[in-house]
């Protein structure tokens, strides 16, 4: 069901902490179907320092109609400290109330959604979250905004590479982001056909690898990839044991900030428009303090205090497919 707002309802949208891609297409989204309902949009600049400094916009169709293929945010974003201190959240919501916004949209991760679960105790303005991260490791759902395009960002990586690593009859050790979550690690490992897999969710043994990476070597695979999740801090040690072990000459490769850009896939654009719509209809049907959450294949909205409660836990499926990895 559609709800139309009053003409005046003023929404506005805003990126929080680590840029990913799919926030552009998601404040585009937001923005349309906002002034679709009748609400008129506002754009927050460089996040919670934005709410706090006033940076607050109306949003143009001058600016709207440039982000669906770029990458990060174009309304900048930051990890701002100063926003866990009352003063500074007074201040932001002056700057609301001086403006007659009475809702927010924030596209983030669990941190920025906690910030503003704290201005809604304070102040009471109701807000939907849209999960976006690359790590993907936002519990109560399956998919965050930006995991798509790292990962086929990551894939090509990969895929240059394993050109470099057969030429040298190297061993490589590729290393992704993902904090304490190996998802990028993991996927990436299938999709690449990688040989070990080392992530924070799987205990790994040394001994029974170098066994199964020596009876590949004697069959004839003339070079080695390895993909090891940041969290796990064994990109270095990794390397030097292939080195070792294997007698190859080994590499090391920290694919970095380079997973966080480039344009937005054709998944990530879509699903920042559907999480775009849920979460301006519920925040239209008066649902405060919620994030929308995809789960199992359909659209829903969680709660806040729910996403905090619970410790994300990964797939335990996709644990098992590269638990063959990891020994
Ligand atoms: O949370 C996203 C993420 O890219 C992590 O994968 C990574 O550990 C971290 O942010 C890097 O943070 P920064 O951009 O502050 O260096």
């Amino acid at each position: 069901m559609v709800h139309l707002a009053p003409l005046s309802e003023k929404v506005a949208i805003m990126t929080s902490g680590g840029d990913a891609a799919g926030m552009n297409p998601a404040v585009k989204s937001a923005a349309d179907y906002a002034r679709k309902l009748g609400m008129q949009p506002y754009l927050v600049k460089w996040g919670l320092r934005g709410l706090i400094e006033g940076w607050i916009e109306p949003a143009t169709d001058e600016f709207l109609s440039d982000l669906i293929h770029r990458g990060g945010t174009a309304l900048g974003s930051s990890r701002s400290k100063r926003f866990f201190e009352y003063e500074f959240r007074k201040q932001a919501f002056e700057n609301l109330q001086s403006l007659g916004i009475g809702k927010l949209v924030i596209i983030g991760g669990d941190g920025s959604f906690g910030a503003l679960n704290q201005f809604y105790a304070d102040f009471k303005v109701p807000f939907a979250g849209i999960p976006a991260t690359i790590d993907n490791d936002i519990s109560g759902t399956d998919y965050c905004l930006g995991v798509d395009t790292a990962l086929n960002m990551i894939r090509s990586s990969v895929d240059s590479i394993r050109d470099t690593a057969s030429s040298f009859s190297r061993a490589f050790v590729i290393e992704t982001m993902g904090r304490d979550c190996g998802y990028l690690a993991m996927i990436s490992a299938l999709a690449t056909d990688a040989d070990v897999c080392l992530v924070p969710e799987i205990e790994y043994d040394l001994d029974s690898i170098g066994a199964r990476l020596k009876e590949k070597r004697a069959e004839g695979k003339k070079y080695l990839l390895g993909i090891v999740a940041e969290g796990t801090g064994m990109g270095e040690a990794l390397t030097r044991w292939m080195g070792d072990a294997l007698g190859m000459d080994s590499r090391l490769t920290v694919l970095g900030h380079v997973q966080r850009g480039g344009s937005p896939t054709v998944y990530d654009r879509i699903m920042a428009f559907k999480f775009a719509v849920t979460a301006i209809d519920n925040l239209q049907a008066g649902e405060p303090n919620k994030v929308v959450t995809f789960k199992d294949g359909a659209f829903g909205m969680t709660s806040i205090n729910e996403i905090a409660d619970t410790k994300h836990q990964s797939d335990p499926g996709l644990v098992n497919l590269c638990r063959g990895l990891s020994r």
